[in-house]
């Protein structure tokens, strides 16, 4: 292909068409990928509410991040190594419910799980806190599957109030944050994680006193009337 200098008026016009469709095919396909993670997602949601009356998940943001910069020489390389351009954030109610829907969309055989980081586990040094993974769900297009990577990031609400409010703060036009403030950040940060342990303990005991009176319950067939009973003399 000749270059920019050496093209003529017309051949530019179909480069520059060129670059315009590949960045909207490529788009579209993360945007596929997108709504077959999110769909996932509902899908897990709606039935642990089916099956135990709650959500876990307390609602989900979706991001695409493509910029002409990040578009390299061909399609097909866009799709198999940026893997930051499309973003599922999912947010939990609690602790536990972040690793609930890890696991069952991990566990889901079209998913292929490209890398874990737990920084629930192992937090940020300025205290930031979420289970990020990067996925690759296929997507189905005319020329056949393609599977395309999501990073998924998973938190609780109070997580998610610190990581936005943090990221707020970061972008604030000073050159350094001086040490006292960004000491009292991580602060705030673990003052967030002890709540959401507490918030995991009263849901948990909640929960037991829950299964308790249900188990209390006499059922229906203790109340009945044995003289009702089919079969009794
Ligand atoms: P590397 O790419 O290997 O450095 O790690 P990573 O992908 O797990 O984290 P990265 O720093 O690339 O961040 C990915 C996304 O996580 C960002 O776009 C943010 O949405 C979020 N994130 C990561 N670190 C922070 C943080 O310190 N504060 C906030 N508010 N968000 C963060
Ligand atoms: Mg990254």
């Amino acid at each position: 292909m000749a270059s920019f200098e050496e093209s003529t008026v017309p051949q530019i016009a179909d480069q520059f068409q060129k670059l315009v469709d590949d960045f909207f095919a490529v788009q579209c396909r993360y945007e596929s990928a997108i709504r077959q993670v999110k769909t996932k997602l509902e899908n897990l949601d709606a039935e642990f509410q089916m099956r135990h009356r709650r959500n876990p998940i307390h609602h989900m943001q979706t991001r695409l991040k493509l910029q002409r910069k990040q578009l390299p020489v061909t399609m097909d390389a866009a799709i198999s190594f940026l893997t930051d351009i499309a973003g599922v954030r999912v947010i939990c109610s609690y602790l536990d419910d972040i690793y609930t829907v890890a696991r069952l969309l991990l566990q889901q055989d079209d998913v292929r799980l490209i890398r874990t980081r737990d920084y629930i586990r192992e937090p940020k040094e300025n205290g930031y806190r979420s289970l990020h993974l990067i996925i690759q769900v296929p997507i189905y297009l005319s020329v056949g599957k393609l599977f395309v990577p999501v990073e998924v990031q998973i938190r609780t609400i109070a997580m998610d109030f610190w990581a936005t409010l943090e990221h707020q703060l970061r972008y604030k036009a000073i050159p350094t944050i001086p040490a006292s403030i960004s000491d009292e950040l991580v602060q705030t940060a673990t003052d967030i994680a002890l709540l959401d342990q507490r918030m995991q303990r009263i849901h948990d005991q909640v929960d037991d006193l829950k299964r308790e009176f249900v188990s209390d319950k006499p059922s229906p067939q203790d109340t009945a009337d044995p003289a009702q009973q089919p079969g009794t003399p």
